[in-house]
């Protein structure tokens, strides 16, 4: 009520709510909102400047109690006027620019990349490619690190012609697995920087004869709720999602109640779910 100055909605920016990974993030954020009688306004910006900017502006006059940042996208410029105005709270998840001042919330994608990667080279892979996303996404730089540091310590040389660069999104991936397909030589293994990309990418294998994992592997990124049931299931990291909304409104919440708290990042574990897409060449 006004009373307590208080509107008991959230505002949550996300890229797009198409993909699962976001969907179950975003079922965690509504969980806890339902749970505690606030309502939940969810934006898609689409990679979309005006949206961004038009979203942030009608949220501003909602008087939303506080803001969930999700998407790659988020302006710098933005950012900082957000931030220097104080009187929204906000929370930065998944990714976005470097700032200061506001609390982030992340998994540690370094990690995630060189344990995917780590993965592979135990289970005798020596020429393995990515399907990444744009290295000016700061989880697509840290997976790449950590994918780069695993081939690094099995001292592998890494085939800069392998390392192919997507969008997250499907299409990308189709537009890869084609490249790869046309490879004279091609690497035995591709770490996917999600699995959207890794189920568009074995798809259009399959269709292309290529045998997931018989002629070759593939690991995900996120292990959304349909990894399990895809062909072949696929390996993957697990992002915990539902626990990645669930934590971000908490802190959200903690930050609504104190607006001065020092600035806070948390970080995530991600962990390898094995399932039947990497083949063991041992
Ligand atoms: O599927 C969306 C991907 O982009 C996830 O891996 C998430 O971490 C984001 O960075």
């Amino acid at each position: 009520s006004l009373k307590c100055n208080t509107t008991r909605t959230i505002g949550m920016l996300v890229t797009k709510s198409t993909n699962p990974f976001f969907a179950e993030v975003v079922h965690g954020v509504e969980e806890y909102c339902y749970g505690e009688g606030y309502t939940l306004i969810l934006c898609n910006t689409e990679g979309n400047l005006e949206k961004q900017r038009d979203y942030l502006r009608m949220l501003a006059e909602k008087r939303v109690d506080g803001l969930l940042v999700m998407c790659s996208d988020l302006d710098e410029k933005l950012l900082e006027l957000l931030e220097r105005k104080k009187d929204l709270p906000m929370v930065i998840m998944d990714w976005g620019p470097e700032s200061p001042h506001t609390d982030k919330i992340q998994d540690n994608a370094e990690l995630g990349g060189y344990v995917a990667t780590k993965y592979f080279i135990e289970h005798g892979h020596t020429n393995i490619g990515c399907l990444s996303g744009h290295p000016d996404k700061s989880t697509c730089r840290e997976r790449l690190k950590g994918f780069y540091k695993a081939m690094d310590e099995a001292k592998l040389d890494v085939n800069e012609s392998w390392l192919l660069e997507g969008d997250f999104e499907c299409e990308s991936a189709v537009i890869a697995a084609n490249k790869f397909i046309a490879m004279k030589d091609r690497p035995t293994a591709i770490f996917c920087f999600n699995d959207i990309m890794a189920m568009a990418l074995i798809s259009t294998f399959e269709q292309a004869g290529l045998r997931v994992p018989d002629d070759i592997s593939i690991i995900g990124y996120d292990n959304i709720d349909l990894a399990p049931y895809f062909s072949p299931p696929l390996t993957t990291i697990h992002q915990p999602k539902r626990r990645l909304g669930k934590t971000a409104i908490e802190i959200l919440m903690e930050r609504v109640k104190d607006k001065e708290h020092e600035r806070r990042i948390f970080e995530m574990a991600p962990e390898l779910v094995v399932r039947k897409s990497v083949k063991d060449l041992n």
